[in-house]
């Protein structure tokens, strides 16, 4: 590992500045020079077309899906009765199959405050085959639904597969665009990895858990059809003692479920999946993490048990970066850096995916595990073992964008931008796999950011030097 070669091209610059007295700053990568128009994001009211119930009495509503195994061949099928429990079973059947299974799931209900949730149902489809598409069934009798998803291919190394991602949601106008964008992208996603931040309910008096409803009711449309992956972000905690709620992540954990025991996590807030040819992980910002805590015991054990030759592409999800270059949520990702950012580039992983700062920023390959407290050696190097950490909060939520950026921007620093938006990561084989992020002001095809990534395990190359 070496300092950038480039830090010592930069002091010459800054000499030949300052001599030539010009006010250019010597700047590591590149700040878009894209402005959105500041505006504040503004929520959708409760009578939008996106939030409306289906017709029916006790009609199955807020329908999503969400990998249900380790290895992508049991998806979990959750929805919401309002009226009665109903029916708890998904009747599901293979395309052009006449032979109709069901499954059984549980139903549960909480209270948060004054408000009672509706009849919360959760059904895991076990034994699916890959790459196959099902339809599904939901509701009883009085009002019936019916989807459809496409299992992943089986898992192995030079599968293709293609991951959208999305962050921090919320449910504004802007929101909207983001969804609708992301499912219009031509480069058509066919799982979404979501880095925390779903619904900010808690942004309303009391975490009114009626915006709960409302987000699930909205997202449908994209997570009834293909597995949206979750990741815990701080507005999934929902601690309000000032009301007595003093469970944190209740809301969220009610609705939903991830397949944390496949991966022999003893918490839904950090697991692993299988997805074709990427390992995909899960972290936890906001539960414990240092040393001797359940979540770093697991991570542990957990990033020795990838075989790259199984799963080529080690992905990671966690709600606060680590590497974030705006005034906004400055350094809090940074004691969850220090415990684990020496295990990341130990095990290559390929890409950190976050959220949490409203705005966009992708990371030039660097790491920062040098320092000892004695050494002084505190400074992000060049490392082409350590991944790309990119920072996605951009979905749109009521809180805004982050648009004020520390300057100079910081040589770890590749590209930046405060617009929202969404990305797409496009595994191609074992070697490449094409990312792109696309911000909500242009086409849907038209790539604000992008780059090939190479491989960590198989094709170490550095690919700043495209
Ligand atoms: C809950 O309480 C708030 C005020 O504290 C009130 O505005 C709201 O209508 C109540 N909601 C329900 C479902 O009772
Ligand atoms: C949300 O987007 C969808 C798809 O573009 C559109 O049909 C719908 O009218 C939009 N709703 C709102 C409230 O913006
Ligand atoms: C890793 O995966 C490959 C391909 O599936 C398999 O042949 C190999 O036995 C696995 N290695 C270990 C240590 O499990
Ligand atoms: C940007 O953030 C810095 C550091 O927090 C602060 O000093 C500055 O006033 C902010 N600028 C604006 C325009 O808000
Ligand atoms: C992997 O995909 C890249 C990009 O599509 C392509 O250039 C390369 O030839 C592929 N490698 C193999 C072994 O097919
Ligand atoms: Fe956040």
């Amino acid at each position: 590992m070496s300092h950038f070669p480039s830090s010592s091209i930069c002091f010459i610059v800054i000499i030949s500045i300052l001599v030539s007295n010009s006010t250019l700053l010597c700047n590591g990568g590149k700040t878009s020079v894209y402005v959105r128009k500041a505006e504040k994001s503004v929520e959708m009211p409760l009578h939008s077309d996106v939030f409306q119930a289906p017709s029916g009495y006790n009609a199955p509503q807020q329908v999503h899906i969400t990998q249900g195994d380790h290895v992508g061949k049991a998806v979990i099928v959750s929805w919401v009765t309002e009226d009665e429990p109903g029916s708890n079973t998904v009747v599901y059947w293979r395309e052009n199959s006449k032979e109709k299974k069901k499954a059984m799931g549980n139903v549960y209900t909480y209270k948060f405050y004054n408000y009672t949730s509706g009849f919360i149902h959760h059904c895991t489809i076990r034994n699916l085959e890959y790459d196959t598409k099902y339809y599904y069934v939901v509701g009883d009798r009085n009002s019936m639904r019916k989807f459809w998803f496409t299992t992943p291919p089986q898992v192995g190394p030079d599968v293709p597969y293609t991951f959208g991602i999305m962050g921090d949601l919320g449910q504004t106008y802007a929101s909207n665009i983001t969804l609708t964008h992301y499912e219009n992208n031509p480069e058509k996603g066919q799982a979404v990895l979501f880095v925390g931040d779903l619904s900010y309910a808690d942004n309303h008096p009391n975490h009114d858990n009626v915006r709960w409803d409302t987000w699930a009711r909205f997202v449908e449309r994209s997570a009834a059809y293909q597995p949206w992956i979750w990741t815990a972000g701080n507005h999934e905690i929902d601690f309000a003692p000032e009301i007595g709620e003093t469970k944190p992540f209740k809301p969220y954990t009610h609705r939903y479920h991830v397949p944390y025991r496949a991966s022999q996590s003893t918490a839904p807030f950090w697991y692993s999946i299988k997805r074709a040819s990427a390992y995909i992980i899960v972290l936890s910002s906001y539960s414990a993490y240092g040393k001797y805590t359940p979540q770093n015991q697991w991570l542990e054990q957990e990033l020795p048990k990838v075989n790259r030759s199984e799963t080529p592409w080690l992905i990671v999800l966690t709600h606060s970066p680590w590497y974030n270059s705006y005034n906004y949520h400055y350094m809090e990702g940074e004691t969850m850096r220090v415990m684990y950012e020496p295990w990341f580039v130990e095990h290559k992983v390929d890409i950190v995916l976050s959220g949490h700062v409203h705005a966009y920023e992708r990371s030039e390959r660097v790491s920062n595990i040098a320092y000892n407290i004695m050494n002084g050696e505190c400074r992000p190097v060049k490392d082409l073992s350590a991944p790309v950490y990119i920072t996605i909060g951009d979905g749109g939520n009521i809180e805004g964008l982050a648009n004020n950026m520390t300057e100079p921007q910081p040589e770890y620093s590749a590209y930046r931008e405060a617009s929202f938006g969404h990305a797409i990561f496009d595994i191609k084989n074992r070697t490449h796999a094409r990312y792109s992020w696309h911000r909500n002001h242009d086409g849907y095809a038209v790539e604000a950011d992008s780059m090939w990534f190479f491989n960590r395990f198989w094709h170490p190359v550095d690919e700043s030097s495209q």
